[in-house]
């Protein structure tokens, strides 16, 4: 007997392999940039730092080497008073997340600037830096961008931290990575669809707001509540259930 219908059969079946591959995996990267990052999506990865998932860098899991978020309301060079303002402090050798080592993917306004106006590509790992998220207006719509503050205005890591106590310190990259090596995704979902969904569990994310995120925490099925608004200060009812909620999650410490 030939092995002809095997050929045949392991020939289609490559084709049909690598078609689906093909729509899956790359067609929806194709015109992946034309799809601007949010002012959520930077905040995200700003907040949470590059590692997740396994890494040399933290094997574990144990949410080493990441950002540390800051309300602060004064300069940290100079002292004086201004607008409360949530900074991402990266300490020297903590990885940058991906806007700032490709700001292609924050889309062509955004990265254009974030690198003239922001001075993003003057960031140094080795040396640490420190972020702020910022908006302007161009031709009537408000683009958002990323500041290296470490360089526009001189705010380094230990000074920025220093302007900001324990409450006003959120580790929520550490937070993440709990929730990621928990496996509380099991359960839970962060993706309210846009079905009568939000009605319960609030706004669905939007297109743009996941740039630059890695690993998102969808979910993969729900068991229990979805959690993308739990702690959220425009969903929460009060600033005690704010407290009590998400913050525990991914704004508190772990490891
Ligand atoms: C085995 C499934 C499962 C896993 C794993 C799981 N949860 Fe849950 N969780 C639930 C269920 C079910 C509820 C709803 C319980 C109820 O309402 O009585 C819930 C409720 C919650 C709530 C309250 C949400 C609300 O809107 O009231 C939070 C917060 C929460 N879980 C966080 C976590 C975190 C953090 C982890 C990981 C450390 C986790 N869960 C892992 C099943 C799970």
């Amino acid at each position: 007997m030939a092995f002809r219908e095997y050929k045949v059969g392991a020939r289609v079946f490559g084709l049909a392999f690598g078609t689906s591959m093909f729509i899956t995996l790359y067609m929806p990267a194709i015109d992946i940039a034309s799809v601007s990052a949010t002012t959520s999506a930077m905040e995200r990865q700003l907040s949470f730092g590059r590692l997740g998932g396994f890494s040399y860098e933290d094997p574990l899991l144990l949410g080493w080497h990441k950002p540390v978020t800051v309300d602060i309301t004064q300069n940290p060079k100079t002292g004086e008073t201004i607008e409360p303002t949530r900074a991402y402090v990266y300490d020297a050798k903590v990885p940058f997340p991906n806007g700032i080592r490709h700001p292609r993917i924050l889309g062509k306004e955004s990265a254009e600037l974030s690198k003239s106006k922001g001075k993003i590509l003057a960031a140094d790992e080795a040396q640490g830096a420190v972020f702020i998220v910022r908006e302007t207006t161009q031709g009537g719509v408000s683009v958002p961008y990323i500041e290296n503050v470490s360089v526009t205005r001189g705010w380094t890591p230990a000074a920025t931290l220093a302007k900001a106590d324990d409450k006003n310190r959120l580790f929520v990259g550490k937070g993440k990575i709990m929730f990621v090596r928990e496996g509380c995704w099991w359960c839970h979902t962060m993706l309210p669809e846009q079905t009568q969904d939000w009605q319960y569990f609030g706004a669905p994310p939007m297109l743009g707001d996941f740039n630059g995120e890695s690993p998102t925490a969808f979910g993969s099925d729900r068991k229990g509540p979805d959690l993308t608004h739990v702690g959220s200060p425009t969903w929460c009812l009060s600033e005690a259930e704010v407290n009590s909620c998400l913050r525990f999650l991914f704004m508190s410490g772990v490891a």
